[in-house]
């Protein structure tokens, strides 16, 4: 049974849109928390387009399940986890004209960078995971890597096609999670994932922890934010 952690940051995304101080990513966080979610995500990017570092703050001292912060390898911002201290802090690819995460991070190419933000982190008692593709290769680079945890990335799976290409996803996804646990790995997953497609994901027994954002802020318009949470915590059960 995995944990459901709700990204804010689309909340934000909306503020955003006209500058003012509604809709606060804070009131989300505390509406996902009394629907029953375990835990609270949001992005600080570097663009800054949705989730600013103020929000982090309050952030930090509102949550009472547990905060997960997902942000670059980048120096500076490292520095702001450091000092604000999430739970959790998954790192994430980065580019600026992406619309959203559009893949998990290539540990092949992770250099000083990666391995500099793990060891800040670690010594500043944030736990780290690395939100990755699920193939062996990129496994057991995190595994070498030291970090206590990964996030495999579902979007292949949710954003399939057909029949054969989501059950090939999914077996891919099955494999990684096994994997990874087999190393000692805890295991999250997440991206694109919906009240249709998120069942065969949320009973993959390796799966610990589900982090979903953009479908529940979106269902969120038709039947409320505290409603679009329920049904996420029960479709996930
Ligand atoms: N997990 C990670 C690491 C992400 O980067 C994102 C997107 O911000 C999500 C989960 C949530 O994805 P979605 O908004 O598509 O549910």
């Amino acid at each position: 049974m995995p944990r459901l952690g709700v990204n804010v940051d689309h909340v934000a995304t909306l503020r955003q849109a006209r500058g003012g101080p509604v809709p606060s990513p804070l009131w989300a966080a505390r509406v996902a928390e009394r629907a029953g979610c375990d835990g609270i995500v949001c992005h600080l990017r570097e663009d800054r387009r949705h989730i600013q570092e103020e929000d982090l703050r309050f952030l930090r001292r509102a949550v009472r399940t547990s905060l997960n912060l997902e942000m670059a390898a980048d120096p500076g911002i490292v520095r702001i986890a450091c000092r604000v201290k999430p739970d959790q802090a998954t790192l994430v690819p980065e580019r600026r004209r992406e619309l959203t995460t559009e893949g998990g991070l290539d540990l092949r190419l992770a250099g000083m960078r990666v391995r500099r933000a793990i060891r800040r982190l670690k010594e500043a008692g944030v736990r780290v995971s690395l939100f990755i593709d699920p193939n062996r290769t990129q496994i057991g680079l995190a595994h070498r890597l030291g970090v206590p945890m990964v996030e495999l990335h579902t979007g292949r799976y949710a954003e399939a096609r057909s029949g054969p290409e989501r059950r090939r996803a999914l077996e891919d996804l099955k494999a990684a999670a096994r994997q990874a646990r087999s190393l000692g790995l805890a295991v999250a997953a997440g991206h694109g994932l919906d009240t249709r497609n998120v069942r065969p994901v949320a009973r993959i027994p390796e799966v610990e922890e589900l982090n979903i954002g953009f479908s529940i802020v979106a269902r969120s318009l038709e039947v409320g934010l505290e409603q679009a949470v329920r049904e996420m915590v029960r479709l996930t059960r």
